[in-house]
């Protein structure tokens, strides 16, 4: 049985006293719901957040990391470093850092790789843009992006990886795909992994939807069968918020 998982992205948002707030207010919250819940807060709160949440069934997640060990890339983290203070999840590959910070495939392709030599578990993301949609080749756009970066790895690698469908012209803009648009494409990215790996890979592999998903629109987009959860991002700033997505399920 495949999992369902919640995982809020804070992005570029809360300094370490707004991080802890949210996190006494997430401490408060009931889950009702069978989905695993975790949270990307940016680097310089993963350690407040992981020793906060030590006692608590929330896991804490990066948001990125480097594909090297070490050495002389100012700025960066690698994959050493978060698994040095419990991180095991990194988010790769989110639209964001694919269109500011110009991540192709083939650079995501060696994060993944560095990623699983540590024994990470990966939430992959990928999504097409406006312009594909409005000319039909979402499916060749999200298709290349799992090839480009996922398909020179051996089935077992997927054991690590959670799958995350963000059509990017739904992130922050208050669009929300529809369920059956995100049922449709959630049912290709999993005949794409079926084609390549075998149904058993495709089966056990969760997929996550993301983009502009609420309390008011989580229920039904949950609901359809190829959906195994969310990545959230503004709505994760807020518990209550974050927790009625979490239950929807
Ligand atoms: O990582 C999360 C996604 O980019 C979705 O963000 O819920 O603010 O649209 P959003």
């Amino acid at each position: 049985m495949r999992k369902n998982i919640v995982a809020g992205n804070w992005k570029m948002n809360n300094d370490l006293a707004q991080t802890q707030s949210l996190i006494t207010d997430l401490k408060k919250q009931t889950k009702t719901s069978n989905a695993e819940v975790m949270i990307a807060p940016p680097f310089t709160n993963l350690w407040h957040a992981f020793e906060s949440l030590r006692q608590d069934d929330i896991e804490v997640v990066a948001q990125n990391m480097h594909f090297a060990s070490n050495g002389a890339y100012t700025g960066e983290v690698s994959a050493s470093m978060l698994k040095s203070i419990g991180v095991q999840t990194v988010i790769l590959g989110h639209s964001e850092r694919r269109e500011y910070f110009n991540e192709t495939d083939e650079l995501l392709a060696k994060k993944v790789d560095a990623a699983l030599a540590k024994d990470m578990r990966i939430i992959f993301c990928f999504g097409e843009e406006l312009k594909d949609r409005k000319k039909g080749w979402e499916e060749t756009v999200v298709g290349n992006q799992i090839e480009n970066a996922l398909f020179h790895l051996e089935a077992s690698a997927f054991q690590n990886i959670v799958l995350a469908y963000e059509p990017v012209w739904a992130i922050g803009t208050g669009e929300t795909a529809t369920p059956e648009q995100a049922q449709d494409m959630h049912a290709f990215i999993r005949k794409t992994i079926a084609n390549k790996y075998g149904n058993d890979i495709a089966d056990e592999v969760s997929i996550l939807y993301g983009g502009s998903v609420k309390p008011n629109n989580a229920e039904e987009i949950f609901s359809k069968p190829d959906v195994d959860g969310g990545l959230i991002g503004g709505a994760s700033l807020n518990a209550k918020d974050f927790f009625a997505i979490v239950n929807a399920f």
